[in-house]
């Protein structure tokens, strides 16, 4: 399928305006495969060579777009081989990763920890525009930094939710050092069963795009006024009200903004 793109993209380079390539607009797909062990990967009906039970996939630079790819796994299994599909929404400029192992043997997160850089947490708190009587609420808190910043530098009241017990253990010690354990609460929960409704005025996020657009439902009720911050990712094909970049010695990070009446449509 790779090379099916990279012929697909030869094919569309014809038909794209100059002017197209001149502001840079061609980004690629980056996707991350978790997989059994001797595991075969199809991606597109095309097989892999790739070995490794994480195996990661570039795309040639795309025009903008929408893009479905297939990707099938072959497991061995005790019972036969074991095909797993899943068909995967992108776009140019997304980074995702799927997990194809069986069930039992995948960890608990739906997105691997990766922490924020800490001059991110203190940009998208600036774009937040924090005050003392914001309720932040960070879905996937990791180690905690965001709400942990959040109420020392703005006072405010900051509440974390990760479904990894060490990343609790984490939080809560990440506050107890920083002494905001007044304005500090950790849960261990699963994001997709809180109930947005009542709460918080800014959520952020770090997860990825089709989790992203999985949260949406519940991210739609939440209450009026209350912004919504994600962190590297789209959220489906919503525009932001705000957006930024931010220089970091891992390279550039995009940070999102919208308002809940934004997520609605309103
Ligand atoms: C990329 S890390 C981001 C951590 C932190 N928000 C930050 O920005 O530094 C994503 C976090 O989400 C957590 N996570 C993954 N799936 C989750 C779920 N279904 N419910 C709650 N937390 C989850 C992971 O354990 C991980 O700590």
């Amino acid at each position: 399928m790779w090379r099916c793109l990279i012929l697909m993209t030869c094919l569309f380079a014809c038909l794209i305006p100059a002017e197209m390539f001149a502001q840079g607009a061609l980004k690629t797909v980056t996707v991350e495969v978790y997989l059994e062990d001797g595991a075969q990967l199809f991606i597109e009906g095309q097989e892999t060579t790739s070995k490794g039970t994480k195996r990661l996939f570039v795309s040639p630079p795309l025009p903008p777009g929408k893009y479905t790819y297939t990707i099938k796994a072959i497991n061995a299994g005790p019972n036969g081989p074991r095909t797993v599909t899943r068909q995967l929404d992108v776009q140019p400029g997304d980074f995702e990763s799927i997990d194809l192992r069986a069930p039992g043997k995948r960890p608990i997160t739906d997105v691997e920890y990766e922490p924020t850089p800490q001059n991110i947490v203190d940009a998208l708190l600036r774009l937040g525009k924090v005050t003392s009587k914001d309720v932040l609420w960070d879905l996937g808190c990791g180690d905690g930094r965001i709400p942990v910043t959040a109420a020392k530098v703005y006072g405010c009241k900051a509440h974390g939710f990760d479904i990894d017990p060490e990343r609790v253990k984490d939080s809560l010690a990440n506050a107890r050092s920083h002494n905001v354990e007044r304005l500090v609460t950790i849960e261990q929960r699963d994001i997709f069963t809180l109930d947005l409704s009542k709460g918080p005025t800014i959520v952020t996020l770090y997860l990825l795009p089709h989790l992203n657009a999985k949260l949406l439902p519940q991210l739609r009720k939440l209450p009026p006024g209350t912004r919504v911050i994600s962190v590297a990712h789209r959220m489906a094909d919503i525009k932001p009200d705000e957006h930024i970049v931010v220089d970091t010695e891992m390279g550039e990070y995009d940070v999102y903004l919208w308002t809940v009446e934004t997520l609605r449509g309103n």
